[in-house]
């Protein structure tokens, strides 16, 4: 059994312009240990597709499909029940450490709140654990600064103790949302350092989303690339790497800095994602392909399984693509 199972997973908004898909029938499936990349621009469906299973939706939100965690439903669950789970099984961490971190409280009341209330330890032993988690998140001289507030850390420090936080119940799955897109560059590849031995100590499962396909390569076993709320392309992270087979992924991965390229600039993809109230018929990736003939314009490729377990939703010959 998959430890997470998602199957067409739908979320639409209700606007006053009408109904936004923000997500699209996705599938994917986590082992226990394993961590998958999502990928994306900016409005991609990213966050929501997480925000679904989590309960985090807004209130025009509506979901369909299903999620499966240890074979239980989790979408649409009660309030009471998802808080059983998150912190305890699933647990996230956000873009800004602060979304989460309670900057009136003492970093140790806000650790140790959530042992005492998931594990119903005493307040001494929940402080110790508390200690060595922020140990084992590298945060220096962690017995003296637990006692501090949360402006007291710089940001990378402050991601840290959230990633110590969402640790502390030892959760099966850890979601990290774009966890180093607010934290200069040397910062982020030491969190993403720190997620990768976390991963290989605690044997979590992890959902990474990120912007950056370069973020993916060092980091994930499997990757789902999004564009307009569905799925262009999903496979293991060295076949998409290697050999992507979705234009939209050979545009991301042209988009990746490199230390032999610093200073010069990047192609980014031209153009914009569509606006999800007015999509054009047939590809949502048309308008910005390189490779779109004319059927594009007005049939959607469906997602096709191909290869040892991989997807794409494109009609180009990928295998005779010129590289
Ligand atoms: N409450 C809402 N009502 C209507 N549309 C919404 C709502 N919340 C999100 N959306 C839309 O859903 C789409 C997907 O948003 P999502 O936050 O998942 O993007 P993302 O891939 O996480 O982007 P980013 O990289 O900027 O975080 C966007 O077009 C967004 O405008
Ligand atoms: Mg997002």
């Amino acid at each position: 059994m998959n430890l997470l199972e998602v199957k067409d997973l739908r979320v639409e908004f209700t606007t006053p312009d009408g109904i936004v898909t923000a997500v699209n029938d996705l599938n994917f499936a986590l082992n226990q240990g394993e961590t998958l990349g999502i990928v994306g621009e900016s409005g991609s469906g990213k966050s929501q597709t997480v925000f679904a299973m989590m309960g985090l939706l807004a209130k025009n939100g509506k979901i369909s499909g299903s999620a499966q965690f240890e074979g239980k439903e989790i979408l649409n669950l009660p309030e009471k029940q998802l808080n059983k789970i998150r912190a305890s099984q699933m647990s996230m961490i956000f873009q800004d450490p602060m979304t989460s971190l309670n900057p009136y409280m003492k970093v140790s009341d806000q650790l140790t709140e959530v042992l005492i209330k998931h594990k119903g330890i005493s307040k001494a032993a929940a402080l110790e654990e508390s200690v060595q988690m922020l140990e084992a998140v590298k945060i220096p001289e962690a017995r003296k600064r637990v006692t501090m507030y949360p402006h007291e850390f710089s940001g990378g420090m402050r991601q840290r103790v959230m990633i110590a936080m969402s640790l502390l119940c030892r959760p099966k799955l850890l979601i990290a949302d774009e966890p180093t897109t607010a934290l200069d560059v040397t910062v982020q590849a030491q969190i993403m350092d720190l997620l990768n031995e976390l991963k290989k100590e605690f044997n979590t499962a992890i959902i990474m989303i990120t912007h950056d396909l370069g973020v993916v390569a060092g980091s994930c076993d499997k990757v789902l690339v999004m564009y307009a709320g569905r799925t262009m392309e999903y496979g293991n992270v060295d076949d998409i790497f290697y050999h992507p087979s979705h234009p939209y992924t050979e545009g991301l991965l042209k988009a990746i800095p490199r230390l032999d390229t610093e200073g010069e600039i990047l192609p980014t993809i031209s153009g914009n994602p569509p606006n999800l109230l007015h999509l054009p018929p047939g590809c949502p990736y048309q308008e910005r392909c390189h490779r779109a003939t004319e059927d594009c314009t007005y049939k959607a490729p469906l997602l096709t399984p191909f290869g040892e377990n991989r997807q794409r939703a494109c009609f180009s010959d990928w295998e005779t693509w010129e590289k």
